[in-house]
């Protein structure tokens, strides 16, 4: 723990899966814009590494949270670990999340049900914690993080697929019941994105990520941006905006019989 109070006056930002990929540049980003960091991920000694550097470089607070998100009790953990140092936590990002690739029949069930807890359930509660102190304080953001996976189904990953359905989803709506509380909400929806992820995933066959992957500070500048600017829906980058919305002029059937084929083995 690399603090136990934040009292400088800054806003703060608690962003989950902030040991890699795209939550440690949000990290990045959030520190040089002037946040205190609350860091959530499982390995520890990579998130006081990003604490001890993101509060040297910016002369922010910075407090590093171990955590198996996907655990029922964590995001309660969490909460309270926060809320007993007087952290009032401006802006909540929900980004931690994994894929698993393969068919569904065939894949390891605990994966894919670990997929859905981490993806979908630690999301959902951890908002259902941080949101009424958003209310009552009239300020706050949270930025989800789905993915184009939101906006088709994803046959060979297809609970992932799902899952940021449900991300989606649950954005809008809260996005809309909060409108003129002072709370906003944002989902990001990045496409295929250099990180850990596809290896993690075991998508290392797929063909979806031969086709051109985003670098991932575009994707977390994109993020912040998005977020600052109140937008319900960020989809960085052309292309993935082409993807989020051809679906809706294209029949289901064919849209998930595409999906099928750009994420199929290589060679098949
Ligand atoms: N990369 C892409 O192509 C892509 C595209 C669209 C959307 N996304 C979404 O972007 C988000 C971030 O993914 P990424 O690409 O940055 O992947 P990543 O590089 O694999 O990072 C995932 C982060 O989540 C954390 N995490 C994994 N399991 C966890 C658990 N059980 N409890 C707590 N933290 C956990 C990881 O930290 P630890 O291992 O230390 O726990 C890591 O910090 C995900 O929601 C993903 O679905 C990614």
């Amino acid at each position: 723990m690399t603090s136990s109070a934040f009292n400088n006056g800054k806003p703060t930002a608690l962003i989950t899966g902030a040991s890699g990929g795209i939550g440690l540049e949000l990290a990045r980003v959030f520190a040089r814009e002037g946040h205190n960091l609350v860091l959530v991920a499982r390995s520890a000694e990579k998130l006081e590494a990003v604490a001890a550097e993101l509060s040297a470089k910016h002369g922010i607070q910075t407090l590093a949270l171990s955590s198996d998100l996907a655990a029922p009790a964590a995001p309660q953990q969490v909460y309270d670990q926060v809320s007993a140092r007087n952290i009032a936590v401006e802006v909540l990002v929900n980004n931690a999340g994994i894929g698993n690739y393969g068919p569904f029949h065939e894949n390891d069930v605990e994966t894919d049900l670990t997929v859905a807890r981490l993806n979908m359930i630690a999301l959902t509660h951890l908002t259902r914690l941080f949101l009424p102190g958003m209310v009552q304080r009239k300020r706050g953001r949270i930025l989800n993080v789905a993915s184009t996976a939101a906006f088709l189904p994803g046959p060979l990953m297809a609970v992932y697929y799902a899952s940021k359905h449900y991300v989606l989803a649950l954005s809008e709506a809260l996005a809309e019941e909060l409108a003129n509380t002072g709370v906003s909400v944002s989902t990001l929806c990045p496409g295929p994105t250099r990180t850990a992820f596809q290896d993690r995933a075991a998508m290392q066959e797929s063909k979806l990520i031969q086709s051109g992957m985003m670098e991932v500070t575009t994707v977390a500048e994109a993020g912040y941006r998005g977020l600052m600017a109140g937008q319900r829906v960020i989809v960085p980058g052309i292309f993935n905006q082409i993807t989020a919305f051809l679906p809706r002029l294209l029949p289901r059937r064919l849209v998930t019989r595409m999906v099928m084929q750009a994420q199929g083995r290589v060679g098949h």
